[in-house]
């Protein structure tokens, strides 16, 4: 995590707000942000992670990095990372699933490695959200954090599973422009007239109702999926490590599960909204902390921009 930690009575100098709004409405009290590159806080979470799982960078067969915060168009933020820790038999990309990036990567991580030439993926996410958050709307910029994680996967004994879904017709309720490179001296200007609305600025732009509907639709739909696949119920789960979205989103979907809130891991209040690296990181910590054990059931739930969601089943 980023050092600069900001609290929500921060931003009572910046917009019309409150800590009591704030804390009641998403469960957050503080976030990180960040003055580094995204690449940057990538590479320091691949190197930390290489260091406690005692690997030798060049045993990484390939890198998968997940991002919506990239600094670069290209090269990926994977192949800076690649660079940075000297993988240097990786091969290395990034993709694009908004929020559910890391639950996509993972998802790719297992099926890769199934395939047998592929050994150990490092999936790195990523995000230096306060790039693309307008400071001026209270509605959004109170929601978001920087942050970063990475993890190296290999295959195991006991097989993971998935279910992922995107719908294509909900890209408008979440989305942010790509800065405008510049216009083609060989064509007319053109607008994306009839898709999202051109805003003012590249920073994210959301219905934050709708998002909360889908998201408290998405999230139990991809739990119940993936134990189905598996053969196990929801109730069965020993953790589940959601997107870190919203306390709330998290407790109607508990509730909808048939799930205590105490098996929902959450460290939304010190971290905010840190989009892809959401999961891991609060994976990162419940590892740390002993609370993930050899045997339980993990749930890896995501959802957002896309709109993507999904889940994994890991056995830990
Ligand atoms: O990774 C996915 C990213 N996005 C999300 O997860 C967002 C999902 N959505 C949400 O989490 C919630 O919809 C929000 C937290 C964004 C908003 O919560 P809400 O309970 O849906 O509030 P609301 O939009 O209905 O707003 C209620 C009131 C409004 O005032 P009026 O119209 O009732 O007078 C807002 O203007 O709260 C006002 N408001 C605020 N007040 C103080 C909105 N933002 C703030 C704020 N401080 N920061």
């Amino acid at each position: 995590m980023p050092e600069t930690v900001v609290a929500n009575d921060d931003f009572k100098r910046i917009v019309d707000t409150s800590d009591e709004w704030i804390s009641t409405r998403t469960g957050i009290s503080t976030r990180h942000f960040s003055s580094e590159p995204t690449w940057r806080m990538g590479a320091k979470a691949a190197k930390a992670a290489l260091e406690q799982g005692k690997i030798d960078p060049e045993e990484i067969d390939l890198i998968i990095g997940t991002t919506i915060t990239n600094d670069y168009a290209t090269p990926s933020m994977a192949c800076l990372v690649q660079g940075a820790v000297g993988a240097k038999n990786a091969r290395a990309f990034d993709i694009g699933a908004a929020c559910s990036g890391f639950v996509y990567a993972m998802d790719l991580a297992s099926r890769l490695l199934a395939d047998g030439e592929i050994r150990k993926v490092m999936v790195v996410s990523a995000e230096r959200l306060s790039k693309i958050t307008d400071f001026s709307r209270r509605e959004s910029c109170v929601l978001f954090g920087d942050g970063a994680a990475a993890c190296i996967v290999e295959k195991g004994d006991s097989p993971a599973y998935s279910y992922l879904k995107s719908d294509g017709t909900q890209g408008g309720m979440l989305y942010a422009h790509n800065p405008d490179r510049g216009a083609n001296p060989f064509v007319p200007e053109f607008s994306l007239e009839g898709e999202f609305p051109e805003p003012e600025s590249h920073a994210v732009q959301m219905d934050g109702k709708e998002v909360y509907k889908f998201s408290t639709r998405a999230m139990p739909e991809a739990v119940s999926e993936v134990c189905r696949k598996a053969g196990i119920s929801p109730e069965e789960l020993d953790w589940i490590i959601p997107h870190q979205a919203n306390i709330r989103i998290m407790a109607t979907a508990a509730k909808a599960l048939g799930i205590s809130m105490e098996r929902i891991a959450a460290n939304i209040s010190r971290v905010g909204n840190t989009s892809s690296a959401s999961i891991p990181i609060c994976m990162d910590e419940m590892n740390r902390a002993g609370r993930l054990l050899p045997g339980q059931w993990v749930c890896l739930v995501g959802f957002g921009a896309g709109a993507t969601y999904g889940a994994v089943l890991l056995r830990w």
